[in-house]
């Protein structure tokens, strides 16, 4: 099978979740990517039992809208029950490294007023140690300088990612060469950075359910082993 073609597996699984899963009416949390705009994509059929979606992005929000799904602002819904979205990465522990779009902040946003996070990724995006692909950071541009030295300091190379704003007004350095073995720990250290808005590791709020396209099948694995 085809990477997109793993990818299209995993968008079905997730929307047959969503219909399993969802409360009639209920909100649902959209994240952003090539996955996620397949996952829209295979929404469509059951769009009706959606009271509506919180988009991860400015893209998502004009997919959702372009299918008749009415997008909520997230400061407008108490709790989300679920939010699907890609990875770029994602280890055992259920940590990822988002952001390749550059919208992890406004992902993070919004998988935080998720009681689920179902992650959604062909098996290629499956990793022993998170790093290999380059972790985007999201700054404050008049910080760009002073962040990436610091980045540096952590062992990584800080590249700025040309001709780029984020959905915020903002810029991404996207690190190079980290091995990243205990994602919590670089998660915070990166975090208190001054300037920084958001780094693309997720293990503060990992995943609770991931969906795997693999040759053989779309395998699940839940953050309680379940
Ligand atoms: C967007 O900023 C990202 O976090 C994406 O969710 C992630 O990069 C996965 O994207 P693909 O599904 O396109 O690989």
């Amino acid at each position: 099978m085809t990477q997109d073609e793993l990818k299209q597996a995993v968008a079905q699984a997730a929307a047959d979740y969503v219909a399993e899963h969802l409360p009639e009416g209920a909100i649902l949390g959209v994240g952003t990517g090539s996955t996620a705009n397949l996952f829209i994509a295979a929404l469509a059929p059951i769009k009706h039992r959606l009271g509506g979606a919180v988009a991860s992005s400015e893209a998502t929000r004009q997919r959702l809208e372009a299918l008749g799904i009415p997008v909520v602002d997230m400061n407008d819904v108490e709790r989300l029950s679920i939010y699907v979205d890609g990875a770029d990465e994602i280890d055992s522990g259920m940590s990822m490294i988002k952001g390749g779009g550059g919208a992890q902040t406004r992902e993070k946003i919004v998988a935080a007023g998720a009681d689920t996070f179902v992650c959604i990724a062909d098996a290629s995006k499956r990793v022993p140690v998170l790093g290999r692909f380059p972790l985007p950071v999201e700054v404050i541009p008049m910080a760009t300088r002073q962040v990436a030295r610091q980045l540096a300091a952590l062992g990584g190379t800080p590249k700025l990612r040309e001709g780029f704003t984020t959905d915020n007004g903002n810029v991404i350095l996207d690190v190079h060469g980290l091995s990243i073995t205990d994602p919590l720990a670089t998660e915070t250290a990166i975090n208190q950075m001054v300037g920084v808005v958001t780094n693309g590791l997720f293990a503060a709020r990992g995943a609770d359910l991931l969906l795997l396209g693999t040759e053989t099948g779309v395998q699940r694995f839940s953050r309680t082993g379940q």
